[in-house]
């Protein structure tokens, strides 16, 4: 029996979101609704999810004793990050003690928080397939790299999101200006890079894969575009050949097995005919899978509070044909939206506008959904109500 208690009282249950973006606030409202303490924490005030919980915390995740210091105030019964860039042994410690559920797992928090871990569990542990691939440590390091893996390969630091100091590189003249994109786009561990083997796919997939009480569920495939690494479409279902379907779902399966745990999992795969190529997994919701939103009765962050509460989360969740399209920003200052009475005029459009309270550079700060009689009708209406909306930014 799962029993939930009341916010605000010694019987609360209580859930504590480490990143506290528009991911994070789509999590923190379906806890919210069903009755669940939600304190939301990210490196600054006025975050996303933090405009919905009942309670926030503003510090450095990756100071383990400012982490430490939060849990140790929140008690939280879960943990639930939502950015790759946090103190994880501080995660495995309070695992240890038995002091909270960290989600999916502390282990699975620390392998996918470089792409080192997650690359070597799945290629070398799993033998699961994966471009070639080098660890790099240095410019002449790197040389050398290219030179085995050939051209065109792709040049990543391993601690990055969002394509940040992600390179292609096309000529093995192109290192030296790699090496100094990478430096400069890092998170830490600065200088240790990634170098993959380009994979020429026919498309890209996010596998969102729910692990649960009951067992594991396989949401249909989320097709995307990404741009400079960062996602500004996806649509749901794609279409994809029965097998690439079963492929997908075995390595997916293999690898959230693997990080263990319960939650939402965006596997992200390369698929080219039938062959199914493992690129990086969030053991989280998926920006990609903002899509749910629109396409699934219980979206993928629905699905998520579910799950990490111990919920019945359904075998199997139908899709209607559903897109997302990326509101972006670009500048500096506090995004004011026009525009956005034609936005919700297209046909079978809704916005999320995630609130966000500064822009510095380019930064995603709401999406269009739609639905639609198919993927490239509800695409239009995607696109036409994000464009329909007027961002500047005061
Ligand atoms: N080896 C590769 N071959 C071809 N394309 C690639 C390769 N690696 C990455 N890409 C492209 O770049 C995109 C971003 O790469 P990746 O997912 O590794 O980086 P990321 O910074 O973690 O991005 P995000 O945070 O948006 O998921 C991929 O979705 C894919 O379109
Ligand atoms: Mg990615």
């Amino acid at each position: 029996m799962t029993t939930l208690g009341t916010p605000l009282t010694p019987h609360a249950t209580r859930v504590l979101l480490l990143g506290s973006g528009e991911l994070g606030k789509e999590v923190a409202i379906e806890l919210m609704r069903l009755g669940v303490e939600v304190i939301a924490a990210d490196r600054y005030a006025d975050a996303p999810a933090m405009q919905v919980a009942h309670a926030s915390h503003v510090l450095d995740m990756l100071d383990v004793d400012a982490l430490r210091a939060v849990i140790d105030e929140v008690r939280p019964h879960l943990i639930v990050p939502e950015i790759e860039a946090l103190a994880t042994d501080v995660l495995r410690e309070v695992e240890e003690a038995g002091a909270a559920t960290v989600i999916p797992t502390a282990r699975a928090t620390r392998l996918t928080m470089d792409r080192e871990g997650i690359r070597r569990l799945a290629a070398e542990e799993l033998g699961l397939p994966t471009s070639p691939y080098r660890f790099v440590d240095s410019l002449a390091e790197l040389e050398a790299a290219i030179a085995e893996l050939g051209t065109p390969c792709v040049v990543k630091p391993v601690m990055s999101s969002s394509g940040k100091g992600q390179s292609v590189v096309r000529d093995a003249a192109d290192a030296s200006h790699a090496w100094e994109y990478a430096a400069a786009g890092a998170r830490a561990a600065a200088g240790r890079l990634i170098v993959e083997a380009f994979v020429d796919f026919d498309y890209e997939i996010t596998q969102l894969t729910v692990r649960h009480a009951g067992g594991t569920t396989f949401l249909d495939p989320v097709g995307h575009v990404q741009v400079d690494g960062d996602y500004r479409e996806s649509w749901q279902p794609h279409p994809m050949p029965d097998a690439a379907v079963r492929r997908a779902r075995e390595v997916a399966g293999a690898v959230t097995e693997a990080l263990g745990g319960y939650g939402v999992f965006g596997v992200e795969l390369f698929i080219r005919g039938d062959e199914v190529i493992f690129n990086e997994v969030s053991p989280r919701p998926h920006d990609t899978g903002l899509v749910t939103l629109a396409s699934q009765h219980l979206s993928e962050f629905a699905l998520h509070a579910r799950a990490i509460l111990g919920l019945p989360v359904p075998a199997e969740v139908d899709a209607a044909p559903a897109a997302s399209c990326a509101v972006l920003a670009e500048g500096s200052g506090v995004p004011v939206i026009g525009g956005v009475d034609a936005a919700l005029g297209v046909p079978e459009a809704d916005l999320r506008l995630f609130g966000k309270p500064r822009v510095e550079g380019r930064r995603r700060i709401g999406v269009a959904v739609a639905t639609g009689g198919n993927v490239a009708q509800a695409r239009e209406r995607a696109r036409a109500a994000a464009s329909a909306l007027d961002v500047t930014l005061a």
